[in-house]
């Protein structure tokens, strides 16, 4: 049993106060406020602090008074501002919202193994990856979901847009309400020249878990409504995504064609601008096709108008759905050699077809690392994620946390 001091708004505090007390803890105070926290710290009173990453909760000076009073500390990151607001003070023992009481004691402990220690942000401005493909549903949601998905388990603060004009998806995927479209909503605001980071917050959904948590701004469920997303709309939108969070994953549609060569009227708006505007947009582009004869040679078609759209060098290949039964033996081999000889393309990607896990995720509205943590696409997008996307060492670093601070060891729960 230990004495546990908490500062949390009141809908954290309702749940984990009555989680630390089931679990025989002593709690000795709830306070408002991190001034409130810090002017109560001394050895005898509680022997850890549980409390909000937000600024209100989470200061340099209640660090301080810990470290002095041999007090450990750890924060819920409940918002993104609050993710921020840790990194700035410097705690590394932050956990997600709606991390269950062992995990939040685990960190206590200093259990490198299970703290979810934040990385420094992937430098001043996010960066924006966009996951395309061609006609065929060859996976371009579930791979942006994943992706998504791991970047934040990596300590990454994480927006996941859905951009396409056609089959938006990314919302039911999840299992998230889509009536107010999210991306639609930013798009908007950014035409008027009103977004902020507090609006994207508000018209965020946010996926929870706690592996990592991210924002969700949902695609448009009719497609009558693509007028909306227009190209500087678009762009706008994106550009206050890349102040918010360290990294943009968009789910963009399958169509590069471009209208301006039906349409005689240069103002009219245009179906494709938004896919064109993200692929221009991102610093990175995750070309995925299916990897099975039909799949292969539309992807091959398709990504010959994806290097008139942008240069090759932001272009990393995916092959999903790689099985022997319609490949032949050696699928891997086949597949690599075929895009090579007829595109050119070198080092793909492969991502084997992995239909228990996806069905599972489908079912329950989740990331494959919350539902087949083991599944081999998840591992496969594992390591597309640590090896093509994220800078070279980051992903190393993310597993093996950050230095924490100095301080006292506490005594074991
Ligand atoms: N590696 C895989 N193994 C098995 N099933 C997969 C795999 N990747 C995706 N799927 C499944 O394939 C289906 C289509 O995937 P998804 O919706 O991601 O494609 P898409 O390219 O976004 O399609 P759309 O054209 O509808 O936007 C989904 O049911 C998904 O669960
Ligand atoms: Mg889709």
């Amino acid at each position: 049993m230990a004495r546990l001091a908490f500062a949390l708004p009141h809908n954290l505090e309702s749940v984990l106060v009555d989680d630390a007390r089931d679990h025989g803890h002593d709690v000795v105070a709830r306070c408002a406020s991190a001034g409130e926290l810090a002017s109560m710290l001394d050895p005898s009173s509680a022997e850890f602090v549980v409390v909000s990453s937000a600024e209100r909760y989470l200061t340099a000076r209640l660090l301080t008074e810990a470290d002095r009073a041999g007090v450990r500390v750890v924060a819920i990151n409940d918002t993104d501002a609050g993710r921020r607001n840790a990194i700035t003070v410097g705690l590394h023992e932050v956990v997600e919202d709606g991390a269950t009481w062992p995990v939040i004691e685990a960190v206590l402990l200093a259990n490198p193994l299970k703290a979810s220690a934040p990385l420094a942000p992937a430098g001043d401005r996010g960066r924006v990856i966009a996951v395309w493909g061609p006609a065929g549903s060859p996976g371009r949601t579930s791979l942006a979901i994943n992706i998504a998905a791991e970047l934040a388990s990596a300590g990454h603060t994480v927006a996941l847009a859905d951009v396409d004009t056609y089959s938006g998806s990314v919302a039911p995927t999840l299992g998230l309400l889509d009536e107010a479209p999210g991306f639609a909503a930013a798009c908007r605001l950014a035409g008027t020249g009103s977004l902020t980071q507090l609006e994207l917050e508000r018209i965020a959904q946010r996926y929870v878990s706690s592996h990592g948590s991210f924002w969700v701004l949902t695609g448009i469920g009719r497609p009558s409504r693509w007028p909306e997303l227009s190209a500087s709309r678009v762009e706008g939108a994106l550009e206050l995504c890349r102040e918010w969070v360290d990294y943009t994953v968009v789910d963009t549609g399958f169509n590069l064609e471009n209208d301006e060569e039906i349409s005689s009227d240069m103002f009219a708006p245009r179906r494709n601008a938004a896919t064109i505007e993200a692929l221009r947009a991102a610093d990175q582009v995750v070309a995925v096709g299916s990897a099975d004869p039909v799949g292969l040679s539309r992807f091959l078609r398709a990504h010959v108008d994806l290097l008139e759209t942008i240069v090759t060098e932001r272009v990393v290949v995916v092959m999903n759905r790689l099985r022997a039964a319609v490949v032949g033996a050696s699928p891997a081999r086949q597949v690599a050699q075929s895009l090579e000889r007829f595109g050119g393309i070198v080092a793909p990607v492969m991502i084997p077809h992995d239909q228990a896990a996806f069905d599972a995720a489908v079912l329950e509205g989740a990331t494959l690392y919350d539902v087949a943590v083991k599944s081999p696409a998840r591992a496969a997008i594992t390591t597309l994620v640590n090896e093509r996307i994220l800078p070279p060492g980051a992903a190393k670093r993310a597993r093996r946390g950050r230095p924490r601070r100095a301080k006292a060891q506490p005594t074991p729960i």
